[in-house]
């Protein structure tokens, strides 16, 4: 008899148009998944995106949209892999507030991701952590219980995301356990899958960010993609061209690493150090790289793009896919709890 497939959940809020970090970090793995032998649902968690955005809504369709387009660009393909928005499929919501009745606060309270975000929102100053936790909308608490029931409503057995991510994972096992204990085994416990993701910085040196405006994005033109890489931030050390410099200080070369052959790496290195090559120069070897990269994801985007309508099908197809296995799992979830 042959196994089922494995199962593989994972979602992204929507943050618009997709950039060089977001295809090296999430996407290519999941681009990688959906190759091999497992069942993938991939999603848009735009509820997850309130917990921070709940007050200006506006940007949300667009967002949606824009990511959803650059997955399909950057090589998803909605015939493998299930594509869909998270507020499409309700169901995500009921097991949400089921689980919710399960979940101790302490388990919330202490998670370190969270505790992350209320620093990031100016929460967090200082030594009072649990005071500060304490002003957290009950949505943003809560993240981490609908991030297990994204996960749990599809009976996943992997979860690829960030290694910041982990301690929702773990979460999302200890929920699964306490159900299972409380009713019955309805879910598998999931397991996060990590990959090594390669560090890309922005145009300035920064983490990659839209909010930075360093970010080179997969739909940047080929000019503009040459003019943010040709002023990225170097070694500052090689202000003049005879001042040599060492490409681990080089904010530019994590891009070399990614996409340079070995020969390339070895000149680039030895160039630099020895100031026997010129930034630009330098750089013009990566470019060539990125720009071969990004241009069949910028074809396929235009080609996507003459079709309006293409995105909102593609999504509706997935919502109404995504919601049957759903509702399967609701329906062992409601005679476990006897609703
Ligand atoms: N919290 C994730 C992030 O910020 C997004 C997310 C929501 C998610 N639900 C999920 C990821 C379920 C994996 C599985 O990146
Ligand atoms: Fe970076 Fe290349 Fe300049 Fe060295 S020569 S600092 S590796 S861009």
């Amino acid at each position: 008899m042959s196994k089922p497939p494995r199962r593989i959940v994972s979602g992204s809020r929507p943050t618009g148009r997709l950039h060089l970090g977001h295809l090296h970090g999430a996407l290519r793995n999941w681009i990688r998944l959906q190759n091999e032998d497992a069942e993938c649902f991939f999603f848009v968690a735009d509820w997850h995106a309130l917990t921070t955005g709940w007050q200006d809504t506006s940007g949300i369709r667009a967002s949606t949209r824009d990511m959803a387009l650059d997955w399909l660009a950057a090589g998803l393909d909605a015939q493998r892999v299930v594509l869909f928005v998270q507020s499409a499929v309700k169901t995500h919501a009921e097991l949400h507030l089921l689980l919710s009745m399960i979940v101790p606060t302490p388990w919330l309270l202490r998670n370190p991701t969270i505790k992350e975000q209320a620093r990031e929102l100016g929460l967090l100053s200082g030594d009072d952590d649990d005071a500060a936790m304490s002003q957290l909308n009950y949505g943003m608490l809560g993240y981490p219980v609908l991030q297990s029931a994204d996960i749990l409503i599809y009976r996943a057995s992997g979860v690829p995301v960030g290694i910041d991510q982990v301690p929702h994972l773990e979460m999302t096992r200890e929920v699964a356990r306490r159900f299972n204990h409380v009713y019955e085994k309805v879910f598998p416990e999931p397991e996060a899958l990590l990959t090594e993701v390669p560090k890309i910085p922005g145009t300035d040196g920064r983490k990659m960010s839209k909010s930075y405006n360093n970010a080179v994005y997969l739909s940047d033109s080929e000019a503009d993609v040459t003019t943010k890489l040709s002023r990225m931030a170097t070694d500052p050390r090689r202000v003049r061209r005879t001042d040599p410099g060492d490409p681990a200080d080089c904010p530019a070369f994590n891009l070399h690493r990614i996409y340079c052959t070995p020969q390339e790496i070895e000149q680039v290195t030895v160039g630099c150090r020895t100031a026997g090559i010129g930034c630009l120069d330098c750089k013009k070897i990566m470019i060539k790289h990125v720009l071969a990269d990004l241009a069949p994801i910028r074809e396929r985007r235009a080609e996507l793009e003459q079709t309006p309508s293409l995105i909102d099908d593609v999504l509706q197809a997935g919502n109404a896919r995504a919601q049957v296995a759903a509702e399967e799992t609701m329906a062992h979830v409601r005679a476990a709890m006897q609703l």
